[in-house]
């Protein structure tokens, strides 16, 4: 069974494509995360699947709902954690879950069980007839996520959750999405940080200018990283980049005064530079092996896609 089904959904603004015809699964019960870079068309993604957004064209069900057709029906079933904060900061943070739990209808001795709940769970209680203004950044995002979990939802959609928090509040909020996994609810979440989803999504959607790149398990993704390894090297003279393109080497690039050769195996190549200094008489300045980056993936999976 599904949980969300996207066919065809695409979204321009002023004739400005944002998403870009996209079409996937997320399985029911399943942790499913959206990464993108900036502005590749994540929160849009989500606000059309949460029916804030009205989609140019395509559809989008959750469950048996079109998000469309049966819009009220559809939002029952989520939980919403949106980008940008939502808490009423003049209010406690035990009235906003309380009044979050009025908006989606819940019965007042349950919403204060649960609001209660929630407190303790995201390690708010002790602070909970306080303003919002005077929480702490991580306080605040803790607060917004346990307002999007108010309602009794089958799905959660969180918008960058961990986005600017530290250490001890990532981990909290992260532990507390698989928590909620755990317990059979579907989770879609957008990160722009691959070790979030690395370490929390079961398949990983990768967006980039609107569309879909890449669709699979992280562990299959992270392989595509690993196979984009680079080292940079500098030498005292120009060197062409066509001369560095050894066995091994799927390219090389020229980035500033420094060339850049993506490999598998970075170990076999550095010996390959040192021997072809030597035999070239180009001094070495400098050689960097560099971690392969989310940028790199970008940079692979999109290349040819684009106009
Ligand atoms: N209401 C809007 N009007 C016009 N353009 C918009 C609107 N909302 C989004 N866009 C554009 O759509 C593109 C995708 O934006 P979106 O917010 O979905 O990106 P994102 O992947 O969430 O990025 P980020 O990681 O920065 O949050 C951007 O180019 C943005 O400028
Ligand atoms: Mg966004």
């Amino acid at each position: 069974m599904y949980a969300i089904a996207i066919k065809n959904l695409t979204k321009q603004f002023n004739g400005f494509t944002a998403v870009d015809n996209i079409s996937f699964i997320v399985k029911s019960g399943e942790l499913f995360g959206l990464l993108g870079p900036n502005g590749a068309g994540k929160t849009t993604t989500i606000r059309m699947l949460t029916g804030i957004l009205k989609p140019t064209s395509g559809t989008a069900r959750i469950g048996e709902y079109d998000i469309q057709r049966n819009p009220i029906e559809a939002k029952q079933l989520m939980g919403i954690v949106p980008e940008m904060a939502n808490a009423y900061l003049d209010l406690s943070a035990i009235k906003n879950l309380l009044l979050i739990g009025e908006l989606y209808g819940i019965q007042k001795k349950k919403r204060i069980e649960k609001a209660e709940n929630l407190l303790k769970l995201f390690g708010l209680h002790g602070k909970r007839h306080q303003r919002v203004k005077t929480f702490s950044k991580g306080m605040k995002q803790r607060l917004i996520v346990a307002m999007g979990l108010m309602n009794d939802l089958k799905l959660l959609f969180l918008d960058e959750p961990t986005a600017g928090l530290d250490v001890e509040s990532v981990r909290l909020i992260r532990k507390l999405i698989r928590e909620f996994n755990d317990k059979g609810i579907t989770v879609v979440l957008t990160t722009h940080n691959i070790e979030e989803a690395n370490q929390l999504c079961e398949r990983v959607a990768i967006m980039n200018h609107g569309k879909i790149v890449a669709i699979d398990r992280p562990e299959k993704l992270k392989r595509t990283i690993q196979s984009t390894a680079s080292i940079e090297v500098a030498f005292n003279e120009n060197v062409k980049a066509e001369e560095l393109l050894f066995d091994g080497v799927t390219e090389v690039k020229k980035v500033g005064d420094k060339l850049r050769l993506y490999t598998e195996k970075p170990e076999e190549i550095i010996p390959t530079l040192v021997e072809y200094s030597q035999s070239s008489n180009y001094k070495i300045l400098s050689l960097n092996t560099l971690a392969p980056n989310l940028e790199d993936v970008f940079v692979k999976l999109t290349r040819g896609g684009e106009k």
